[in-house]
């Protein structure tokens, strides 16, 4: 069963195209900029360009997660959206704090504290954008037919999402109680609640395109959410290793932290299982690919690449190199990029009403941005322990460092071009489904 509010859904995937956009073009200019064609470095220098590029990445994925729950949320709950107008002004003001934060980046109006940037007027915005968007997604699903454990993982992730956000509005004298709470929103982010959401996501796909019974899914989500808060919640002390913190944390930290692989781990376990039980007749085969492709290669880039240097002997020697930046591209592009690709995958067809899921594009895209994307991990990878190796093992000067390392550049930027052309793709294949339409909506499809 389909409703027509569902098609909301659209306009938010579209905003998120164009966000994802800009965020691949702020990350080229960097990496020019590392081999040093900086020509842009009077108005964009590398800075700012980083600032934009990681803002743009948080704002993709939380509009691209927006999208999905305006897809799932009225098919979960039955019921059409309790306004769609509302959705719509939600829409835009999302639009409008996201240009006028990025535009102000430019002209330095922001802070300098890595991920949130946006300076603390600005949050206020924020914060009510967020507040109307829960409002409408949470009256929409406590005022509906039924409250399914899929509905009830995602909108809770989405609601300590927005809680989350405000430690880091708090104004601190002290570097390291800032530093501290920072983490609170950053780490709890994405290794805390945005996995109940990757949770959500995901279970709610595996029901639609394996056919296994909702049941046994869900029961596969309730591991997760467990594991997830089991070791996410302390594992935040592995940021708080050498802060100016309690040095209690170097073994709470190291010992949960050690453990967050394994809610990823479960993850991928759960959709390889649940597509093996699967009827496998599911004729969106791309979606499926996504799905369980976000399954995988978040459990190596955030399990496997976090664990990495996770513990307090090794992040001793990789702390803030570009190793943490090649675990950062892979968990990020694996754990949610991945899954938004997939919920966009899956709606498209049912909201246009075109079946394009079988074209060439569509997996060309799929396989060119993978393998790119993993070519990028590996060049960050070796620049990284390279990195390491020189500035803190011999105990070069850091810009000598830079400058040796930027060979590793060259690679990184001949494989985000790969990336970058199955980015393309993708978006080509978004264009040409076209519109939403309401006959669309009304016809049913699975
Ligand atoms: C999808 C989930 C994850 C994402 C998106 C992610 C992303 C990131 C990012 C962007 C940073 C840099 C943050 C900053 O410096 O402000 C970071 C740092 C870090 N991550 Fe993750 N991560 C994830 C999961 C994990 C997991 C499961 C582990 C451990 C097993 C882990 C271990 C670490 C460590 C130790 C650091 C600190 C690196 C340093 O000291 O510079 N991460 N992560
Ligand atoms: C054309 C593609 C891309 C290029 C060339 C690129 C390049 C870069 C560069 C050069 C940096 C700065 C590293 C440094 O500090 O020196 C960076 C940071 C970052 N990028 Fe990208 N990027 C690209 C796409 C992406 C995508 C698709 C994602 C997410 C899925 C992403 C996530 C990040 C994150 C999380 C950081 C911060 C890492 C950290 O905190 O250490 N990037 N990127
Ligand atoms: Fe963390």
């Amino acid at each position: 069963m389909k409703y027509k509010s569902q098609k909301v859904a659209y306009w938010f995937f579209a905003l998120c195209m164009l966000l994802f956009t800009l965020q691949i073009v702020y990350g080229f200019i960097m990496g020019f900029a590392r081999i040093g064609m900086d020509g842009l470095h009077d108005f964009i220098p590398f800075n700012t360009a980083r600032a934009v590029h990681t803002n743009l990445l948080v704002v993709w994925l939380l509009t691209g997660f927006m999208g999905a729950a305006y897809y799932i949320i009225p098919e979960e709950a039955q019921r059409e959206l309790i306004s769609v107008k509302w959705a719509y002004i939600q829409l835009i003001s999302l639009a409008v704090v996201g240009v006028v934060a990025i535009v102000g980046y430019h002209f330095n109006y922001w802070e300098g504290r890595k991920f949130l940037e946006i300076p603390r007027e600005l949050d206020y915005l924020v914060v009510v954008n967020v507040l109307l968007f829960l409002g409408l997604i949470l009256g929409t699903l406590f005022t509906g037919k039924r409250k399914t454990t899929t509905a009830l993982v995602l909108s809770m992730g989405l609601l300590f999402a927005a809680l989350l956000y405000l430690p880091g509005m708090i104004w601190f004298d002290s570097q390291v109680t800032d530093s501290f709470f920072r983490w609170w929103v950053v780490h709890l982010w994405v290794e805390g609640v945005w996995e109940l959401i990757m949770g959500g996501i995901l279970s709610y796909l595996l029901i639609k395109l394996t056919g296994v019974d909702r049941e046994v899914i869900e029961k596969w989500l309730y591991v997760i959410v467990g594991l997830t808060f089991l070791s996410g919640i302390l594992g935040t002390g592995h940021h708080y290793y050498y802060i100016g913190v309690n040095k209690i944390w170097l073994i709470v930290g190291g010992i949960f932290s050690a453990l967050e692989p394994l809610a990823f781990l479960a993850m991928a376990l759960f959709a390889v299982y649940m597509y093996r039980k699967g009827e496998k007749s599911h004729p969106n085969k791309i979606a499926l690919f996504w799905t369980i492709g976000a399954a995988i290669v978040s459990f190596i880039g955030a399990g496997l690449l976090g664990f990495a240097h996770t513990l307090p002997q090794t992040n001793l020697y990789t702390h803030g190199t570009l190793v943490t930046a090649m675990h950062g591209h892979y968990a990020f592009w694996g754990a949610y990029a991945m899954i938004v690709l997939a919920i966009i995958s899956y709606a498209l067809p049912n909201i246009t009403g075109r079946k394009r899921h079988d074209k060439t594009n569509g997996h060309m895209a799929f396989w060119l941005s993978n393998i790119g994307m993993l070519g990028m991990t590996v060049a960050f990878g070796v620049a990284g322990v390279v990195q390491v190796y020189m500035e803190r093992k011999m105990g070069l000067d850091f810009m000598k460092v830079q400058n040796e390392i930027s060979i590793h550049f060259v690679v990184l930027l001949l494989c985000a071009t790969l990336f970058a052309t199955g980015i393309t793709m993708y978006i080509i294949e978004f264009i040409k489904y076209g519109k939403p339409s309401d006959e669309a909506m009304t016809t049913d499809t699975h």
